[in-house]
C-alpha cells in the first residue's frame, strides 16, 4: 500500500499538469479575460491577440502554414465531427481502420446508418501497425477522404500516417489524422508527412487543460460549415462567416482554454518532445520488460516497442481486468484504465471484447520507482495460478 498516487492513465489526459502551466493560465486569464473578436475595447483586443498567437503557434507546432486555418474546438473528437460532417457529401466513400477510436468510427457510423456514406476499415497487423497498401486498396473513385489515427490508443502503435498519404496523394484523397494520442508526444509536421487535416487535444501529451483542441487545415482542403452561429463578425447578416477560421467555430472561444494549450506547447517544446518521449519509453521498456516476467500477465503488440507511444495494454490470465483494475486503485493507489478504451475493433481484434483489458500509459512525471511499484503490483494480484 503506498500513500502516494502512481498515475498512469495519461493517454486518457495527463496528470498532473505542470504547475506554472496552470498558475500562468488563470493569472492571464484574470488580467485579459475578455471576449476574443467580440466588442471594440481595449480589453477584447488584447484577448483577440492573444488568441491570434496562439493560432500561430499551434500551426507552427505542427508544420501548417496559415494560422487562420487553425480551428479551436472543444477536443478532438469534436475537431474530428467538424472535419468529417463537412467534408462529406451524399454517396461519399470514406476509408478508416479497426485501430481508430469512437471518435473517428461512430461519427462514420453515424452517416452511414443515416445512408449518407459507405465506409471501409484497413485491419491491422499482429504488431499494431495497418498497411499502407492495405488502405490504398481500399480507396474508391468516390472516397472522399482516408480518416484514422496516428497512435492508436490502445496499443501505442504509432502508424506510417505519410506513407499512407502518400498512397492517397496518387488518387488526390485527403489525409485526415486523429492526433489525440500523438499531439506533444512526437513531433507532427503536417507539410512533410503529407497531412490535409489534423484534429488533436490539448489536454494529454500538450499538457494543457482539458475542453480546449482543434482542427488544423492545409491549403487547398476546403471544409462545409455544419454549425452556425455566432462569429464576431458579419453579424448584420443571417449568413455564418465564410472566412476561416470562423468557418469552423461558433461562439464564444475557450478564452483560457486556448492560453493553457499555448503554454502547454511552450512546455513540451521547452523541455523537448525528442527528450520527454525518450524518457517515456525508457520508461515504457521497463514496465514492459518487468510485466513480461510475470507468467501470468498477457501484454499486446509489446514485443517490440520501436514505432511506439508510452502505453502498454496488458491482461492477467483469468482475472477480469475491472478487477485487476480495481485492485491496482485500492490496494497500490495505481490508476489505469481498464475496459474497451473506447476503440471497440481493436479489442474485437485482440480477443479482448468481452472484458477488455488494462492499460498503463505514461507521461513526463512518471519516475522509475513508480514504474516498479506497478510491476510489483501486477506481480501480487491473486490470480487462478497463484492464488
Ligand atoms: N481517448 C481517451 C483514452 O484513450 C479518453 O483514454
Amino acid at each position: 500500500m503506498t500513500n502516494r498516487l502512481i498515475y498512469l492513465d495519461n493517454a486518457a489526459t495527463s496528470f498532473p499538469k505542470p504547475p506554472h502551466v496552470l498558475r500562468e493560465m488563470v493569472e492571464m486569464y484574470a488580467r485579459i479575460g475578455a471576449s476574443p473578436g467580440r466588442g471594440n475595447h481595449d480589453l477584447a483586443a488584447q484577448a483577440g491577440a492573444v488568441v491570434d498567437g496562439a493560432r500561430a503557434r499551434v500551426a507552427r507546432f505542427f508544420g501548417a502554414p496559415d494560422p487562420t486555418r487553425v480551428i479551436f474546438a472543444a477536443n478532438a473528437s469534436d475537431a474530428l465531427n467538424t472535419v468529417i460532417q463537412g467534408l462529406v457529401r451524399p454517396g461519399d466513400h470514406v476509408v478508416a481502420t479497426r485501430l481508430d477510436h469512437n471518435s473517428v468510427l461512430r461519427p462514420l457510423h453515424a452517416l452511414a446508418e443515416r445512408g449518407m456514406i459507405t465506409w471501409d476499415l484497413a485491419p491491422f497487423d499482429e504488431r499494431g501497425f495497418v498497411d499502407p497498401d492495405a488502405v490504398a486498396s481500399l480507396l474508391r473513385p468516390n472516397t472522399r477522404a482516408v480518416v484514422m489515427c496516428h497512435a492508436s490508443n490502445v496499443l501505442g502503435t504509432l502508424q506510417p500516417v505519410a506513407e499512407i498519404a502518400r498512397r492517397c496523394a496518387e488518387r488526390g484523397v485527403p489525409l485526415v489524422v486523429d492526433a489525440a494520442q500523438s499531439a506533444g508526444q512526437v513531433p507532427i509536421d503536417m507539410a512533410a508527412l503529407g497531412i490535409a487535416a489534423l484534429a488533436f487535444t490539448g489536454h494529454k501529451a500538450i499538457y494543457g487543460p482539458s475542453g480546449i483542441g482543434g482542427l488544423v487545415l492545409m491549403p487547398g482542403l476546403e471544409i462545409e460549415t455544419t454549425r452556425f452561429g455566432g462569429t464576431g463578425m458579419d453579424s448584420a447578416s443571417l449568413v455564418h462567416s465564410r472566412a476561416y477560421p470562423l468557418r469552423l467555430e461558433v461562439g464564444t472561444l475557450n478564452l483560457v482554454g486556448v492560453i493553457g494549450l499555448s503554454l502547454g506547447i511552450d512546455f513540451v517544446e521547452g523541455i523537448g518532445l525528442e527528450t520527454l518521449h525518450e524518457r517515456e519509453m525508457g520508461l515504457l521498456a521497463r514496465l514492459r520488460d518487468g510485466l513480461a516476467a510475470i507468467p501470468a500477465v498477457i501484454l499486446y503488440c509489446a514485443s517490440d516497442l520501436a514505432g511506439h507511444l508510452p502505453v502498454l495494454t496488458a491482461n492477467v490470465e483469468g482475472v477480469h481486468p475491472q478487477d485487476v483494475g480495481a485492485i491496482l486503485d485500492g490496494d497500490f493507489g495505481i490508476a489505469v484504465r481498464v475496459g474497451v478504451h473506447c476503440a471497440p475493433l481493436v479489442h474485437r481484434d485482440l480477443g479482448t471484447i468481452e472484458r477488455g483489458a488494462v492499460r498503463f500509459s505514461l507521461g513526463a512525471f512518471n519516475t522509475a520507482a513508480e514504474i516498479d511499484g506497478a510491476i510489483e503490483a501486477m506481480r501480487a494480484i491473486p490470480h487462478p495460478g497463484r492464488p
